[in-house]
């Protein structure tokens, strides 16, 4: 495995490369989850490029971008057993200069959810993406569907700006008990983490209320936030695949979002259904 942590130099290096190019786009703290992504882009493609790279832009003033989980050696460790073949490791000064152009993110799907409660975050993100595919090139990039509404955004960039590079969505990992594997996880003490589980529960409740025929979401969001209780929700939100509010589930066109608090941190999980 090669590191780089120059994208000039990366650049050109994969340039000179003949195949498909599969892209791990990650901020690091490598878990099961990104391991799962790695899997995916492994067998499919000629090339595996992972980025680790905990990027400013997406963070709010206030959030955890200083105390964010990092571990190089580690992650350098998975990347090499995983079969990665390179491995980009910039820093904030080479990724970003002064007084920069930004992707500005969509003004509804991306102030709603997630960007209602971090605006900005998703204008971060798209940015760094968009950076990230242009040093790589990848044939086919990999996200996983834990982050719903990333995951729509930037598959809304590729169409907008005529990329070349296919989004490929990977499910979420899950421990046994339920709990979506999240980098952000190891804030949580034991007994945070039994309470955490009942995002995942309240997902089950969902599902089975929808194979019962339940489909209105009001209904559905009811018995939810009985199974959420006592955590801190910030929302629970039924949408279609655009991103629009729904009323009424529509079976393969509804994702079922939760963002919740348990003691500081802040979780999020979700079904598509
Ligand atoms: O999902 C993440 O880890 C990040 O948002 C991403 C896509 C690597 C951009 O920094």
């Amino acid at each position: 495995m090669k590191v780089f942590r120059d994208p000039i130099a990366l650049q050109q290096e994969l340039r000179g490369l003949q195949g498909s190019i599969g892209f791990v786009p990650t901020m690091g703290a490598l878990h099961l989850g990104h391991r799962t992504l790695i899997e995916e882009a492994r067998g499919g493609n000629d090339i595996v490029v992972v980025s680790i790279f905990v990027n400013p832009t997406q963070f709010l003033e206030g959030e955890d971008l200083q105390s964010y989980p990092r571990k190089e050696e580690a992650d350098r460790r998975i990347c090499e057993l995983s079969g990665v073949d390179y491995l980009f490791y910039p820093n904030a000064e080479v990724m970003y200069g002064h007084d920069e152009m930004y992707i500005a993110a969509p003004d509804v799907r991306a102030y709603v959810l997630e960007g209602l409660s971090r605006p900005g975050h998703f204008d971060g993100v798209l940015t760094v993406v968009l950076k990230l595919f242009h040093i790589v090139r990848p044939t086919h990039a990999y996200f996983g569907k834990k982050d719903a509404q990333q995951l729509a955004l930037i598959e809304q960039m590729v169409e907008n700006f005529f990329l070349h590079v296919r989004i490929v969505p990977v499910d979420t990992v899950r421990e046994s008990d339920g709990l979506a594997l999240s980098s952000r996880n190891v804030y949580l003490s034991s007994e945070e983490r039994q309470e955490a589980l009942k995002i995942s529960y309240a997902l089950k409740c969902a599902t089975k209320m929808i194979a019962k025929s339940v489909l209105n979401t009001a209904t559905i969001t009811q018995e939810m936030e009985h199974v959420l209780v006592p955590l801190d929700v910030e929302y629970i939100a039924f949408v279609n695949r655009d991103f629009h509010h729904i009323e009424q589930v529509e079976l393969g066109n509804t994702v079922i979002l939760i963002a919740a608090r348990v003691g500081t941190t802040r979780l999020i999980d979700n079904l598509f259904v």
